[in-house]
């Protein structure tokens, strides 16, 4: 039977295997030609999901969002949450410039510019 849309022809077993999945919190990767009907699995999984009662999250990549570790997903964080880990960042970030200015006395910390990136060593912040 189908839940959304016109009949669903076939993926019984493919579509019992994502919902079973995703009932024990496991991914599946949905792989085909285009237009096989990837999408349409999903879409029919996540019906299926929801009215056991799960809740469902839907979300597109873009190459947009690609740009951005993780980019897909941000738009489920609330600004709460956003907010809580930018102060949590500054806050790795201030620690670790005070602990290379421990070392440099060359090296300042300034407590309103954005944190250094990760992926450069804290004497980069500022000098
Ligand atoms: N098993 C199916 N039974 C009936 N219709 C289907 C089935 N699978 C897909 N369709 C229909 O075929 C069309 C294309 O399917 P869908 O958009 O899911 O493909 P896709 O693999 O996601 O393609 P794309 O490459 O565009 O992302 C849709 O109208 C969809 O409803
Ligand atoms: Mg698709």
């Amino acid at each position: 039977m189908s839940l959304s849309g016109p009949a669903l022809v076939g993926r019984t077993s493919a579509l019992d295997t994502v919902v079973r999945r995703a009932e024990h919190g496991r991914s599946s990767i949905v792989t085909g030609p285009t237009g096989i009907g990837r999408s349409r699995l999903l879409v029919e999984a996540g019906v299926r999901l929801e009215r056991a009662g799960r809740r469902v999250l839907r979300a597109t990549a873009t190459a947009s969002a690609a740009a951005v570790p993780f980019g897909v997903l941000l738009g489920f964080l609330d600004r709460a949450v956003l907010a809580r880990m930018a102060r949590r960042t500054r806050s790795a970030a201030r620690r670790s410039c005070a602990a290379a200015s421990a070392r440099s006395n060359r090296t300042r910390c300034s407590s309103t510019r954005p944190p250094c990136s990760t992926t450069r060593p804290p004497r980069s912040c500022s000098s």
